[in-house]
């Protein structure tokens, strides 16, 4: 069965095909990040109104890069939080005018399971139980999949996602937005040791994190070094990721251990940080450990992820009803 995947929840209107689960036909994914750039941020009802814009020909073009009509489509899925209200329910609405219109079934998708399913769609042989480090724009947890549809959050972030912090040390170095990307690319140049920036809530062994002393202590060093030049960006760039990347990792395989689970995934939007990539596949590869990344277009926000975690709502026997509402603050588990 085709599955019809819709992802509304920040800012990219996103649209996918799966087949039977894990067959990805098509992803396509409308970034609306150069409306939001000359705020430095997402600028929720410019969101919601480049949902409504985009929401139907990212619809058509991912039936066309699938090669479906509408009426191959089997059932839909739609991301009903976490998220932005007014976006999400842009993704929602849509969603139901199609099951509407085809008399086919409807599910609503928590966007967190989404990035999670997202590792089936490269690796359907991957079972669980699998420890996942999900590091978004909005979330930066460790959660353990005992089965399809069974979570638990093991740790999460007390204060800041890892995300959120790449993005606001961006804009204390007047990087851009997004933010993410271009801590990595500047980050390329400069030297990870320059800097020594404080690793937070390391010693207690504890599996929450903790983002905003970090952003501090770059702010701190940005202000007290007075205007940088591009050398020493790029060398404060590097240095927090550095710090970043130790901080997830360590806590991460401290948590498999703990657990005993040795099959891990590494997944959101701040696993396209290949230096985040790196440390943790060094850090399996020493214990032989199974680490699972799925691409990085899987990894950031799409809908084919959504589509895949709708498959397995569906055969469980889910059904949204059409008053299904969105919930901007929908948990995983
Ligand atoms: O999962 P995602 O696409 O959207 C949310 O659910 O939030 O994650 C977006 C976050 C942003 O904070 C962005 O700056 C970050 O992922 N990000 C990165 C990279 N690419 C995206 N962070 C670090 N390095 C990257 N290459
Ligand atoms: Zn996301």
């Amino acid at each position: 069965m085709n599955i019809l995947g819709i992802e509304t929840s920040c800012d990219e209107t996103a649209v996918g095909v799966v087949e039977d689960g894990t067959g990805l036909r098509s992803s396509v994914v409308a970034s609306q990040s150069e409306l939001h750039a000359r705020f430095g941020g997402v600028v929720p009802e410019i969101a919601s109104r480049a949902h409504l814009e985009l929401v139907n020909p990212t619809i058509a073009q991912a039936l066309i890069e699938a090669g479906l009509e509408l009426s191959d489509i089997g059932a839909v899925a739609a991301c009903s939080g976490p998220g932005l209200a007014g976006s999400l329910l842009v993704g929602v609405s849509a969603a139901k005018a199609v099951a509407l219109c085809q008399g086919i079934p409807y599910v609503g998708v928590n966007h967190l399971e989404g990035h999670l399913y997202a590792a089936f769609l490269e690796e359907p042989d991957l079972n669980p139980p699998l420890a996942f480090l999900l590091v978004s724009g909005g979330h930066t947890m460790i959660v353990t999949m005992e089965g399809h549809g069974r979570y638990r959050v093991l740790g999460q972030t007390i204060d800041d996602a890892a995300g959120e912090a790449f993005d606001k040390v961006a804009k204390l170095l007047g990087l851009g937005f997004p933010g993410g990307p271009a801590v990595e690319r500047i980050a390329r140049t400069g030297d990870a040791r320059a800097i020594a920036f404080p690793t937070a809530n390391m010693s207690d062994g504890a599996p929450d994190f903790s983002f905003s002393g970090i952003k501090t202590a770059v702010s701190l060093h940005v202000r007290r070094t007075g205007p940088l030049g591009p050398q020493q960006v790029a060398d404060v760039a590097a240095s927090f990721q550095a710090t970043a990347v130790k901080m997830l990792v360590r806590k991460t395989v401290r948590a498999a251990l703990r657990l005993g689970i040795h099959r891990l995934v590494l997944t959101g939007g701040v696993a396209a940080n290949t230096a985040l990539r790196e440390g943790l596949e060094a850090e399996c590869r020493e214990r032989a450990w199974v680490l699972h990344v799925p691409s990085r277009r899987l990894c950031t926000d799409n809908a084919a992820m959504i589509a895949a975690a709708g498959h397995d709502r569906l055969e469980a026997g889910e059904l949204a009803p059409l008053n299904l509402n969105a919930v901007p603050d929908l948990a995983l588990a």
